[in-house]
């Protein structure tokens, strides 16, 4: 009975603290899709956070709603380096840390054929999709070691950076790189207590995805549920969330340099009929 009441109270007292309580927080792509839904969970779990977009309004739109003390809106451009530097020293003069870097923002680049590979826009998704990844890892890292902060890095890769044919080539081969940024700087910054992982989630119906398709959010779902190894659940931006909050929070306190594949088992399965 004692036992039995002792334990309740643990487990009610270990669930009932956010798990984010006091974290200093820097979301990229955060204006829509997964990022967004990121803000809006790492708030309800006891974050402060910056929010850093090209989408302004939409960005604006983000910090109103969860409450301009605990979430601010900052434009940032990862492609420009200056704008990354500049929004890792707003957060720290804004909030005084840094705690968790969420690398996320990301496009899609060109859809077509290898035999009519648009190089420019190789170079574009790679500048948005590894570049911009790595620049914020430089600048957020930084400002944890300057400050002796054991952060959490965590930067959103794709079921295209474990296979060919997931994804557009110059999608597949940024996602591939930024695996690999992952895995260096995981070696660099352990070093100084630092994690570093990458999310790669499955198919989920953000506007990335809808627009490059030209489809509805329904449609969208509708391919994924039919190409899904994990049948009876569509992937939502909220379950990509709870990944990176999991990444983020001490819970995952020794996982670093993972690659968190969020697919249902797709990656690790064969389409072909058994
Ligand atoms: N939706 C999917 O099916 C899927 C699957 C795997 C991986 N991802 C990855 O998830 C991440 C988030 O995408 P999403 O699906 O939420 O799409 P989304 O379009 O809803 O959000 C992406 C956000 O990134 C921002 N962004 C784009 N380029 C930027 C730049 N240069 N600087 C700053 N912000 C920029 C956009 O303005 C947008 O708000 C991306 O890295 C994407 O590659 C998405």
């Amino acid at each position: 009975m004692l036992n039995s009441l002792g334990k309740s109270s643990l487990i009610t007292s270990t669930m009932s603290k956010p798990r984010l309580e006091g974290k200093v927080a820097l979301i990229t792509g955060a204006a829509s899709g997964i990022g967004k839904e990121t803000v809006r969970l790492f708030a309800e779990n006891g974050a402060y956070i910056v929010a850093a977009d090209v989408q302004d309004e939409l960005g604006q739109k983000v910090a109103a709603t969860m409450g301009s003390e605990k979430v601010s809106y900052h434009h940032c451009d990862v492609r420009d380096e200056m704008q990354v530097e500049a929004t890792v020293n707003y957060t720290l003069d804004k909030y005084g840390s840094l705690d968790i870097l969420f690398s996320n923002a990301g496009t899609i680049g060109p859809l077509t054929s290898i035999l009519d590979l648009d190089l420019q826009g190789l170079d574009n998704a790679m500048a948005t999709n590894v570049r911009g990844v790595a620049a914020t890892i430089k600048h957020a890292a930084r400002a944890m070691v300057a400050r002796k902060v054991r952060g959490s890095i965590i930067c959103t890769a794709s079921v295209a950076a474990c296979l060919g044919g997931a994804g557009p080539h110059a999608y597949t081969t940024s996602k591939h790189a930024l695996v690999g940024l992952v895995r260096t700087a995981c070696h660099e910054l352990g070093a100084y207590g630092i994690r570093v992982n990458a999310i790669a989630p499955f198919g989920v119906a953000t506007p990335l995805c809808c627009k490059a398709y030209n489809l509805e959010p329904s449609q969208v779902e509708e391919n994924c549920l039919n190409a899904a190894n994990l049948k009876g659940i569509v992937l939502k931006a909220k379950h990509i969330a709870e990944a990176a909050l999991f990444l983020a929070s001490d819970e995952s306190a020794y996982i670093s340099g993972h690659n968190l594949v969020i697919d249902g088992g797709f990656t690790v399965v064969s389409n072909a009929a058994p």
